[in-house]
């Protein structure tokens, strides 16, 4: 593919945040030869050396009670060399959509020959796993783990663990565009091609976001995503003293993370866990507050945000559900140490005005299930192994 090169970087601590890349081509061509790296501002990036990421990478589906069309289509799209790890919090009575899921996946994986693991979020022995390894702050008052993506998001970065992967991307299982797919899982490979340190995370841009209405219209900023890179640049131009646009990704729910880096970071529950890793990062790395990972400092952490080629066609859900990832995503802002009160004044106004929070009312704290690093993975992985073919999609 053909990529906008790194123009511009802004530094926070140790955090390089790199502008806003475009995808220019998807395709480069085998053949094609541009002058050396960068000297067009565009840099090219071989199939070979997207392929070789993609095998070192695990991509996590979330999906609860998502159309079994719109899963298989997702699926259909993740580049064969990565493993697919699907996390289901589906429901099972009744009709019993994640034996439906499975058996999609099964099928697929049986046609093109290829791995994936299916788990359902309520599953015991992941559980009792997590239980084991001392991730109980994962678990409600039943001893399953609790419902949400970002719970879910963590068996499966877990479970990448466990099958010796180096990265982990995401993508939700509600996209109607298997090319669409295809695409953010390359621009993932992308940037980690293009990264210099091995604490990198890539966080996807969608070119548009379609609305229907009538006609179609090419929407390119929702106001969910306008309010939240706006305080988070605050924030971010309050402590560096140099005002600044760089955040454009403060939601991105398309995002990747090499393995070293997903370790280190909180998983905040509901709409906070995208902008929570954002904040941990520059909590832990950007240098105002004592870091006590040393090597992170050393290397710094690489954010790439890349600008898709495809348009971003998903489900709906409606406008409470807007307004509760406005309030998960700021309140992430607003309760971090880094939080100024410029900034706490812009949360509480944009909420209010958004009707997300009632005047003189607070956004709730975030609840962050700790970082994976702080239980024993090795546990959880020992836990697991002897039961790892219960949750491959190959399995009879
Ligand atoms: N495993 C699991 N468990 N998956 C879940 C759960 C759960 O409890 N709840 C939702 N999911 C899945 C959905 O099926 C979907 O595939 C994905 O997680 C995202 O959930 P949505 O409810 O569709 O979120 P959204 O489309 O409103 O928001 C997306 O974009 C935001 C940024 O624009 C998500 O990716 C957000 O996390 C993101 O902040
Ligand atoms: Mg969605």
């Amino acid at each position: 593919m053909y990529i906008e090169s790194p123009r511009y970087t802004e530094r926070f601590g140790s955090v390089r945040i790199n502008d806003v890349q475009k995808v220019v081509a998807l395709d480069s061509g085998l053949k094609s030869e541009i002058p050396p790296y960068g000297a067009m501002g565009v840099i090219k990036i071989s199939e070979e050396t997207i392929k070789s990421f993609e095998d070192k990478m695990a991509i996590v589906i979330p999906n609860k009670n998502e159309k079994l069309k719109l899963f298989e289509g997702v699926v259909s799209g993740v580049p064969h060399d990565c493993l697919v790890i699907v996390v289901s919090n589906s429901q099972r009575e009744d009709i019993d959509r994640f034996r439906m899921e499975k058996d999609t996946l099964n099928q697929m994986c049986r046609y093109t020959y290829r791995q994936a693991f299916i788990i359902h979020q309520k599953d015991t022995l992941v559980a009792e796993a997590m239980k084991h390894a001392g991730y109980s702050k994962l678990l409600d008052e039943n001893g399953l783990i609790r419902d949400g993506k970002a719970e879910g998001m963590v068996i499966g970065l877990l479970m990448a663990k466990l099958a010796e992967k180096e990265y982990v991307g995401f993508v939700d299982a509600d996209n109607y565009s298997p090319g669409a797919i295809l695409e953010y899982v390359r621009n993932y490979a992308a940037g980690f091609s293009m990264a210099n340190s091995p604490y990198a995370m890539v966080r996807i841009l969608w070119h548009y976001k379609p609305k229907f209405s009538g006609g179609l219209y090419f929407k390119k900023w929702g106001r969910v995503s306008e309010t939240t890179n706006r305080c988070f640049n605050s924030l971010v131009s309050f402590r560096t003293s140099f005002e600044t646009n760089i955040i454009k990704t403060g939601n991105a729910g398309e995002h990747a993370m090499s393995l070293k880096l997903a370790e280190l970071l909180p998983y905040a529950s509901g709409y906070a866990v995208e902008p929570q890793e954002l904040i941990s990062i520059f909590e832990q790395f950007g240098g105002t507050l004592p870091s006590s990972h040393i090597d992170v400092m050393k290397h710094g952490v690489e954010l790439f945000q890349i600008e898709t080629r495809n348009p971003h066609l998903h489900e709906e859900k409606g406008l409470d559900h807007l307004q509760e990832m406005l309030l998960g995503g700021l309140s992430t802002v607003y309760h971090s140490p880094l939080c100024d009160n410029e900034t706490k004044q812009l949360i509480l106004s944009q909420l209010t005005s958004q009707k997300a929070l009632k005047s003189k009312q607070k956004p709730p704290k975030p609840y962050l299930n700790p970082p994976p690093c702080e239980i024993d993975i090795q546990k959880f992985v020992k836990f697991i192994e002897p039961h790892v073919k219960n949750y491959s999609a190959l399995q009879e």
